[in-house]
């Protein structure tokens, strides 16, 4: 009988160990590295703590014979897959090998993918999946269809259970985009990284159209145009320091709590500045983002989509060491107005962190949904009712700061004490009411204003009646719609006090399947 010593046998195990970790050689691996790319595994080591990652399916191998696949048989087939830690906390990771099989996805590829998906489920843990891969394995026909489906499926069950994370770190094309679609946050490398359904020649001989990978699915277009992905990154390292930055603002799943870190900022901090942020004329903008920033902990806001309609800002930050997640118009982008893009853009922000227990701040400076054939063609009222929805079916804690214009329904939908607003603020400088003093003089005082013939005068003593009477905060708060009107500079300590106040917050919505949110 063959006698094999223990001394071989672990000799025998580093030599399939360091085959693996060549994956598709290192030919392939140089190639990778050209223009700045790390490695399947490099990649790894960027994004977990140090010595963290453990490994599963090492030697794996796809099971495919046919078009002489049997001969090329490459241990771990493509994915490297386990779990690590970030910052101490446990995550499940994928990471894609472009050098094995161009990173294609084979059966056994989506099966080691979804036995760590499943295995973040069940033990409540974020799934980060890096994608760098040319898609269904050619040669394997509709087994790797099934395999992509196999993986949508545990995607869409994992929704709202865990926090799902992408990163697009090479192609990612045809159907293969619609696992990153579904998780809650896509990171995009700028200049190496693209995702379309189908690419440019299938483009140009369907619709004519002349268009590059890049122009087609990059970074810049999904995080500017198609405000498909929320994060757009330099490079690898900076892709991968960026969600383990994003983790620490997330819980590990809908049970847990989100994390608090020691503060180091004062919970008493007045910001004089805030008094004068708001300027006189209602009709002159001011950065929003600066007032948040000299609101939340040591100025840190980070800000997610922020090159997607600009003209509401979301974003994580921490008040007292506590994560928030931040919604607020931007009266700098569109006058602060909300259009499709930015209702379905703060809809998702707002159900995420409702389903991941994190309290809302919403600051709201918003003159109206906007106007046009544009916007009314294309259904802001279906997608403004997002919004709307999110905000209401929201049972996190939520609090709410007027610091200027809440007009009409977007008054309603920025939750307000109607949409189960917990905490209601308003600076003195609000204006809360249903249309701004021009149009709702224009409409209700339409017959003097045509008898006054021309007489600017007889409209502007109407425009300022109506904005002593209306355009103020004092209305809504007689009403307890606003809990209280406050000094600006006293925000900060105003919405940590509250947060305190809400910590053990309850609430619940009725038993349903789920809801119909109008999508
Ligand atoms: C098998 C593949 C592959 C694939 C690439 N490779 N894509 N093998 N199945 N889908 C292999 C190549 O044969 C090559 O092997 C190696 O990976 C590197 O590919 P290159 O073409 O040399 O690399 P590059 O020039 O960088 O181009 C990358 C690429 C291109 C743009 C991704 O490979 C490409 O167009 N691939 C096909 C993409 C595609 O059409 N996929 C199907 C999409 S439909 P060697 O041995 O030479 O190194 C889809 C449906 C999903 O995915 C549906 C889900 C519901």
């Amino acid at each position: 009988m063959l006698e094999v010593s223990t001394k071989e046998k672990l000799k025998d195990l580093e030599k399939r160990n360091e085959d693996a970790f060549l994956g598709g050689g290192k030919e392939r691996l140089t190639k990778q590295k050209e223009g700045g790319r790390l490695t399947a595994r490099e990649r790894l080591v960027v994004l977990l703590d140090p010595g963290s990652f453990v490994e599963f399916d090492r030697f794996v191998t796809h099971r495919c014979s046919d078009f002489g696949m049997k001969e090329k048989r490459i241990a771990g087939d493509g994915v490297i897959t386990g779990y690590g830690r970030i910052n101490g906390k446990l995550v499940y990771v994928y990471s894609q090998d472009f050098t094995v099989f161009g990173g294609s996805l084979s059966a056994t590829n989506s099966r080691k993918i979804c036995k760590v998906m499943q295995m973040a489920i069940k033990n409540g843990a974020p799934m980060i999946g890096l994608n760098d891969s040319g898609g269904a394995r050619i040669q394997e026909g509709v087994e790797s269809l099934g395999g992509y489906a196999d993986i949508f499926l545990r995607n869409t069950l994992a929704s709202g259970v865990i926090p799902q994370i992408s990163a697009i770190m090479g192609p990612c094309a045809g159907g293969a985009v619609y696992s990153p679609a579904i998780t809650d946050f896509i990171f995009m490398v700028k200049d190496t990284s693209y995702m379309f359904v189908t690419g440019p020649d299938v483009v140009k001989t369907v619709t004519h159209e002349e268009v590059s990978k890049m122009d087609l699915g990059g970074a810049q277009t999904h995080n500017t145009k198609s405000g498909v992905a929320h994060f757009a990154c330099e490079d690898d390292k900076h892709t991968l320091l960026m969600i383990r930055e994003l983790l620490n603002f997330l819980p590990s799943n809908n049970i847990d709590d989100p994390p608090v870190l020691p503060a180091k900022d004062r919970t008493d901090r007045t910001e004089e500045k805030l008094n004068s942020i708001i300027p006189d004329s209602s009709k002159k903008p001011y950065d929003m983002k600066e007032l948040v920033r000299l609101v939340v902990d040591e100025g840190y806001f980070l800000e997610v989509q922020q090159h997607y309609a600009g003209n509401v800002v979301i974003g994580f930050a921490r008040l007292n060491g506590r994560s928030v997640g931040v919604v607020a118009n931007q009266p700098t982008v569109l006058a602060g107005c909300l259009d499709i893009n930015a209702s379905v853009k703060a809809a998702r922000f707002v159900r995420f962190c409702d389903a991941f227990n994190i309290p809302l701040i919403t600051f709201v400076d918003v003159p109206g949904f906007l106007p046009g054939t544009n916007q009314e063609y294309n259904g802001i009222i279906r997608h403004g009712a997002k919004l709307l929805y999110a905000y209401a079916e929201a049972t996190v804690p939520k609090i709410t700061v007027i610091t200027r214009k809440a007009y009409g329904g977007a008054y309603d939908v920025m939750s307000s004490k109607h949409m189960r607003g917990d905490v209601n603020l308003a600076y003195p400088t609000a204006e809360i009411a249903v249309m701004g003093p021009e149009g709702a003089v224009n409409i209700i005082f339409r017959e003097q204003i045509a008898k006054a013939n021309g007489d600017a005068s007889a409209k502007t003593k109407l425009v300022d009646d109506y904005t002593k009477t209306f355009a103020n905060p004092y209305k809504a708060a007689e009403l307890g719609y606003i809990d209280e009107v406050i000094e600006p500079s006293q925000t900060r300590i105003r919405l940590i006090d509250a947060l305190e106040m809400l910590k053990n917050k309850r609430d619940t919505n009725p038993p349903r399947k789920h809801g119909n949110i109008p999508l």
